[in-house]
């Protein structure tokens, strides 16, 4: 298995890169945020079709059995195991406002479990990757979470559904964490959100209301740097909730997220 996840994984790194340039140039053309508002959701829905198109031929010309599923509808049935999961702009409104948290998020499952993950940041030109079971990476270097244990120094990044209803709640529930950590960020990437918990520059985040191919390389990579990400009653993380962080902080925050219910908000 861990030589057909290299194997993916190395794929996937290629294309992320490639898929990372094309996204670069395509913003560059265009003052996203100074045009109209329909003008830049059609250049940013070109943008991302594009760097999926991309990211998909890619895999299809090297594996041609496999299975896709992709944010921008790419959606084809597999009969090899694998299935790629693909965000081909994550972030998308830093991207709008060349602000430089988004990436490009490719991840490979195997018969439903994901073996490979990778998350590429073009601004930084930064590449995070994980095989299942062989550790996590930044630029090739090992990345670890950070071992802190206390919830009041705890810096928690999160992210809000689109949803005005879903958003009040959840504003909610922050009001009531923030006193109780040392602070929050909001980044604007879940699959940027997890990598940072894998490095260590959180100490967790949570967030209801993802969809699978936001977070399912970071998931990997969180993983596989020594974090656990899940629900909040031991499930694995899913549409409903995902909170990340190591193990001791990822007791002690879920604790708190399930009183103050983070996941059962609108
Ligand atoms: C979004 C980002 C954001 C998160 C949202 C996601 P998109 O993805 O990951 O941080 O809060 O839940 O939908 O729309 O930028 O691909
Ligand atoms: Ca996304």
């Amino acid at each position: 298995m861990r030589d057909l996840a290299t194997e993916l994984r190395d794929l996937a790194m290629g294309l992320a890169r490639d898929a990372g340039e094309l996204a670069e140039r395509l913003r560059d053309e265009v003052d996203l945020v100074g045009d109209t508002k329909s003008s830049a959701t059609d250049v940013v829905t070109a943008a991302d079709k594009a760097s999926e198109k991309l990211i998909i031929d890619g895999v299809l010309a090297a594996r041609p059995d496999d299975g896709v599923l992709g944010e921008e509808g790419g959606d084809v049935d597999g009969t090899s195991g694998v299935r790629w999961l693909i965000d081909p702009i994550d972030g998308t409104t830093n991207y709008v406002y060349n602000v430089p948290a988004y990436c490009v998020s490719i991840a490979a499952e195997l018969d439903g479990d994901v073996v490979a993950g990778v998350v590429y940041e073009p601004k930084a030109e930064t590449m995070f990757d994980a095989v299942r079971g062989g550790g996590a990476r930044r630029d090739g270097e090992p990345i670890s979470v950070s071992p802190l244990t206390t919830l009041e120094l705890a810096l928690v990044s999160t992210g809000f559904g689109y949803r005005a209803e879903r958003r009040a709640a959840q504003g909610e529930v922050l009001t009531q964490l923030l006193p109780e950590i040392r602070d929050i960020r909001r980044f604007g990437s879940a699959a940027l959100d997890l990598c940072n918990v894998a490095q260590g520059s959180a100490d967790a985040y949570y967030e209801r209301g993802l969809n699978r191919w936001d977070f399912a390389a970071g998931w990997l990579i969180c993983s596989e740097a020594g974090g656990v990400v899940g629900d909040l009653h031991g499930g694995p993380p899913s549409e409903t909730f995902l909170l990340a962080a190591n193990p001791s902080l990822f007791g002690l925050l879920g604790d708190r997220l399930r009183q103050l219910g983070a996941d059962q908000t609108p």
